[in-house]
């Protein structure tokens, strides 16, 4: 169920959410039924039960078994459908989402197939949800460059509705560094760039990522805080963080919600976002995410407002829809 955002008066953006990781446990089942996959799992609470997770690996280990029901345009529609139905029940007005297509392709699954229902979703948000949204490529980067470098090719030669391209994955041993050639050549073609950094991986993936890859954002990037000057640099640039609390706790991140440094991040000047990463894996939303934060850490509806702006004006959106979404304040 969502909750209550009234104290917002900014709709809120989403800007890091993975399609596949809003899979829930009771569409897993439904898909497979479908699609005549067999799960290795005995019933919901025997999937329930692996959900506890020691550190990113460990999830993504079930995140990419999972999309093993995903097969048809029509799965790729049904599952955005349903995460657009919750996160705007939610408050979410604006969603950019990440979407992994050699999980995909690598099992034999056309990538004409995953771009026809995610784009036929994204197509229909406004419309069906009052939710403006767009689609993000994420290369695994623990797969070969190569790889990720004729998905781009394919990418870009499909017309596909996609405004930008991330990095994810398995984070440490794979710097930011390999895919240089791959982003420059995505950013040539026009995409935003974003990237995962400093989640588990060092500060300085962080700096690569700005650096190497142009990035406009900075997924995660909560271990900035290791690195002062770098501090300096985000805070200074404005350089947008798209932080996840409850991923943080549920991979480990953090120990605990009450633990999460968002406030002193925001005390910080960093221009700070919060999002749910994968909800379907990590317990919750983004309102659910904003809601444990205000009983764990106290964060005020001031700060919350100010994340729902940040949120705003970190987006890819339009000058028109920020300044529509902002409530006719203008867009920084
Ligand atoms: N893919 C899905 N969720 C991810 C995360 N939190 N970090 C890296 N890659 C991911
Ligand atoms: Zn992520």
């Amino acid at each position: 169920m969502a909750n209550d955002v009234a104290a917002t008066t900014t709709p809120l953006a989403e800007l890091h959410m993975h399609v596949e990781g809003s899979l829930e446990p009771e569409l897993i089942f439904e898909l497979a039924q479908r699609n005549r996959v067999t799960l290795p799992y005995r019933d919901l609470d025997d999937l329930r039960s692996r959900y506890e997770f020691t550190d990113l690996q460990s999830f993504l280990d079930l995140y990419f078994a999972n999309m093993s029901v995903l097969r048809t345009a029509a799965d790729f529609a049904d599952l955005t459908r349903a995460y657009f139905a919750r996160a705007a029940a939610g408050g979410v007005r604006h969603a950019e989402i990440f979407f992994n297509p050699q999980a995909h392709t690598a099992r034999g699954v056309p990538l004409g197939e995953v771009l026809d229902g995610l784009g036929d979703a994204v197509a229909a948000s406004e419309a069906e949800f009052s939710l403006s949204s767009g689609l993000i490529v994420g290369i695994l980067r623990d797969r070969p460059v190569p790889e990720a470098d004729a998905m781009l090719t394919d990418l870009l030669a499909s017309g596909a509705p996609v405004i930008g391209i991330g990095l994810d994955s398995a984070e440490v041993g794979n710097p930011p560094s390999l895919f240089a050639d791959v982003f420059a050549r995505a950013r040539a073609a026009g995409l935003h760039a974003v990237a995962h950094a400093g989640e588990e991986g060092p500060p300085d993936y962080i700096r690569q990522a700005l650096d190497l890859l142009g990035v406009e954002r900075i997924d995660h990037g909560i271990r900035c805080l290791e690195d002062e000057d770098l501090v300096d640099r985000l805070v200074r640039d404005r350089v947008p963080l798209t932080v996840c609390p409850l991923s943080n706790v549920r991979l480990r991140v953090v120990d605990r919600l009450a633990d999460h440094p968002i406030r002193a991040m925001l005390a910080r000047g960093l221009a700070v976002t919060v999002n749910s990463d994968d909800p379907a894996y990590f317990g919750g939303y983004v309102d659910d995410n904003l809601a444990q934060l205000r009983d764990a850490v106290g964060l005020t509806d001031a700060e919350r407002e100010t994340l729902a702006r940040n949120s705003i004006e970190a987006s890819f959106a339009s000058a028109a829809r920020k300044a529509e979404l902002l409530g006719g304040r203008p867009a920084r």
